[in-house]
């Protein structure tokens, strides 16, 4: 067993290893976490299914991966999770070019963006982060099902402490709208999504959720000075109740940041934690910290009701 921690890089954890032949999919692949993690699993051989909104920004994002990475075996796609059409289009043609996915990393992601909603009338966050990764996961299992023990990664958050999901208002139909409230539940919704999938694919998939840390990307395009000081009151609150800390955040670079989904998709000694909510390259307990979480995600009977209402909205089942 080799031992990671919160500095460990990408290039650390992949150090040595030769993933010629294995396909991963890697949404939110032009920016941040998706794009140094498509960096890294194809420096070591891998062909990375680099799958963005915005063609032009994840053209760019491969052109920057083919300059550290030469021989980098990459395909590029289009897919907007804001759009359940989008996702139906982007799994269909992924049938029709990969003929099998080793590795589904769920990255891209939305934080504390005005009021929205999607192409489907979801609320934005928990529309993007966790129902248009819902639909592509359970649309892409035939691709994942034809290896023998796929994975799936869900990058979730630090941020899910702010909100366990809603199932009774989860589009903010009823409850007033708050950007952070939105991300919270969002994330804790890819906590459970990741717990849930592991608990009903029962066939040798193993699934993942993520909280990378904290690290400087284009994920903060939406705060202003209002958001970002609200964010470090509850930080404040949060440390104060725990009984000591500033409740100020330690970064990391993105090298390091991206280093845990990498480890979740590709080390052997994950497999153990199975269904589990993992930071720093290792698996997490609840409690205060970025190695611990919010007892709520632990929840089953929550993450089986999240589950069915995410089928009925989305209007897909686990085949
Ligand atoms: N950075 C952190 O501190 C941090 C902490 C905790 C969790 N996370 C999680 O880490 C993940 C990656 O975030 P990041 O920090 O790398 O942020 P980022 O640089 O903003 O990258 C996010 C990616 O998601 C894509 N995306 C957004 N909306 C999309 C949509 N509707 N359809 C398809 N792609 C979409 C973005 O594409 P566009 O550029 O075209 O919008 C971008 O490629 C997110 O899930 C985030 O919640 C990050």
């Amino acid at each position: 067993m080799t031992e990671f921690d919160r500095e460990s890089t990408v290039d650390e954890v992949l150090d040595g290893m030769d993933l010629s032949g294995l396909v991963f999919v890697v949404t939110g692949s032009s920016s941040g976490l998706g794009e140094e993690s498509a960096r890294g699993l194809s420096a070591r051989g891998a062909h990375i299914a680099m799958a963005a909104r915005d063609a032009g920004s994840n053209a760019e994002a491969a052109q920057r991966i083919r300059a550290a990475v030469p021989h980098a075996d990459l395909s590029l796609h289009q897919l907007d999770l804001a759009d359940l059409s989008s996702v139906a289009r982007f799994a269909e043609q992924a049938t029709g070019v990969l003929d099998r996915v080793d590795v589904l990393i769920n990255n891209a992601g939305v934080m504390a963006c005005p009021e929205g909603r999607t192409a489907d009338g979801f609320e934005t966050q928990f529309g993007t982060n966790h129902l248009g990764h819902f639909a592509l996961t359970l649309r892409l299992i035939p691709l994942l099902r034809r290896v023998q023990n796929p994975r799936v990664v869900t990058l979730s958050s630090g941020g899910h402490r702010i909100a366990d999901v809603d199932l009774d208002d989860p589009n903010f139909e009823t409850t007033p709208y708050d950007a952070w409230v939105a991300y919270g539940r969002s994330k804790s919704a890819n906590a459970h999504f990741g717990a849930e999938l592991a608990r009903r694919s029962g066939d040798g998939l193993l699934s993942f959720s993520v909280h990378p840390g904290a690290i400087v990307t284009r994920l903060g395009r939406h705060l202003t000075p209002e958001l970002t000081e609200t964010l470090m009151a509850r930080r404040r609150a949060s440390a104060a109740r725990q009984g000591g800390g500033s409740g100020g955040m330690r970064f990391k670079s993105v090298e390091a940041g991206a280093a845990t989904q990498v480890w979740a998709a590709i080390s052997p000694d994950v497999v153990a934690h199975n269904g589990g909510y993992l930071a720093d390259c290792g698996p997490t307990a609840p409690g205060p910290g970025d190695r611990g979480y919010e007892p709520w995600i632990d929840n089953a009977a929550t993450a089986g009701r999240l589950w069915e209402l995410s089928e009925s909205l989305v209007g897909l089942s686990l085949a």
